[in-house]
């Protein structure tokens, strides 16, 4: 039997016959080995598919399926709860091909060349930003270069092997230095840590880069991006990457909190707005007694956002925060005409171990 080769790669084996996903748009394919989810897949044979909570509940990673059957074995698809199975839609980080399938999905070229790594770094820097965000700077410990594109995340690894995602809040810098803003999450043994114990010198391993909520350069059009909490991290990201680029696309940035004290990088988002001449920064709060105190926009972050930009039909939208805010302001979004193709965002959900945890305790193992 000749060899055969698949997109550059080599298949798993001549004679085990294992499912192959074939992109249509592309025409790309690749092999599937058993038990392994559309996206591990793709990512093994150095192909970006989208994704962000790899846990099944934020959609990121929605693709059409064209020809073919997957199963669900680990999580419940959650996040196509309410899409008419005539879509034909499937998550791509826990659908695990039955045989061949086909499937239509987007392709983020830009971030296929930078090789994953593990890295161990120490902590350069540590800050109180706001009440409950923390500033970590980390250095890596041999010193070498460390590649990312703006917008993406790290996974930070846990002496039990577990993995928490945190979004890298710049794009690589010159002095080698990864700038995190990690929110203190209430019960959460890692951020728990942080917020009371981490201290300069202290060593974490991390897994980098990850994710594809980066900078699409391949248009023309005026871009609106919308923060909840340390969503900021990965906008900000984004942002300082097209300021640098020169870009003469307009940019709004719409961050969204509880009270100006949460907003912690307020001066920096409002230096933007007035050296930039195409850049515009709207700070909402939640809370009406800050709002007024403050002088500030009142009410949620997206009811603001769609009170300026009704109609979304002409726009990129790149937003990042927390679960809640990213589901509700997705179904809004697209309802103001925003092609769901130009909608990008980073949901920051609890990690992908915790979320099987809760899905399971909550629909029973397996069980939708
Ligand atoms: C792509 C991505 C990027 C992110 N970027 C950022 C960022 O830049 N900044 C940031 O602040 N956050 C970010 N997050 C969120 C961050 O990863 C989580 O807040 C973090 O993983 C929490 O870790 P922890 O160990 O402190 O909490 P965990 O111990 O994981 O607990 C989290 C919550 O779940 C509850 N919980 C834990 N186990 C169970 C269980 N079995 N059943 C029910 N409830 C349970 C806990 O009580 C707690 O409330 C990001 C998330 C994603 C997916
Ligand atoms: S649902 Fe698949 S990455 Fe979030």
């Amino acid at each position: 039997m000749p060899e055969r080769f698949l997109w550059g790669k080599p298949s798993l084996s001549y004679n085990a016959r294992v499912p192959t996903v074939t992109l249509t748009a592309s025409g790309k394919r690749f092999d599937a080995a058993a038990g392994e989810t559309v996206l591990e897949a793709a990512q093994r044979a150095g192909i970006a598919l989208p994704y962000s909570c790899r846990g099944g509940v934020c959609g990121s990673c929605k693709a059409t399926l064209v020809d073919g059957e997957c199963d669900y074995p680990r999580n419940p698809p959650v996040a196509l709860a309410g899409v008419p199975p005539s879509r034909h839609a499937i998550l791509l980080c826990q659908a695990v091909p039955r045989g061949d399938i086909a499937i239509q999905a987007r392709e983020i070229a830009s971030v296929e060349d930078i090789p994953h790594r593990r890295v161990e770094t120490e902590v350069a820097e540590r800050r109180a930003l706001a009440p409950d965000v923390v500033g970590v700077w980390l250095r890596p410990r041999d010193g070498s270069r460390v590649n990312w594109l703006p917008g993406q995340y790290l996974d930070v690894v846990l002496e039990d092997g577990k993995h928490r995602p945190f979004s890298i809040a710049s794009g690589p810098r010159p002095d080698g230095l990864i700038e995190l803003h990690v929110r203190h999450v209430p019960g959460g043994g890692f951020t728990t840590w942080v917020y009371d114990s981490l201290r300069v010198g202290d060593r974490l391993t991390i897994e980098v880069p990850l994710g594809t909520f980066v900078p699409r350069e391949d248009s023309e059009r005026p871009m609106l991006f919308m923060a909840g909490g340390t969503g900021f991290a990965p906008v900000k990201a984004i942002v300082e990457h097209f300021i640098a680029l020169g870009t003469r696309r307009p940019m709004h940035v719409y961050w969204g909190a509880r009270n100006k004290a949460d907003l912690y990088l307020l001066d920096l988002a409002t230096r933007w707005s007035e050296d930039v001449p195409n850049v515009h920064f709207t700070p909402v709060l939640s809370d009406p007694e800050a709002a007024r105190a403050a002088g500030m926009r009142e009410g949620l972050v997206h009811e603001a956002l769609l009170q300026d930009h009704p109609d979304l039909s002409g726009f990129d939208f790149y937003m990042s925060g927390p679960p809640a805010m990213i589901a509700a302001g997705r179904q809004y979004l697209i309802d103001a005409k925003l092609p769901e193709d130009r909608l990008y965002f980073d949901s920051f959900d609890v990690a992908p171990d915790v979320l099987t945890e809760i899905l399971q305790g909550r629909a029973g193992i397996h069980g939708l």
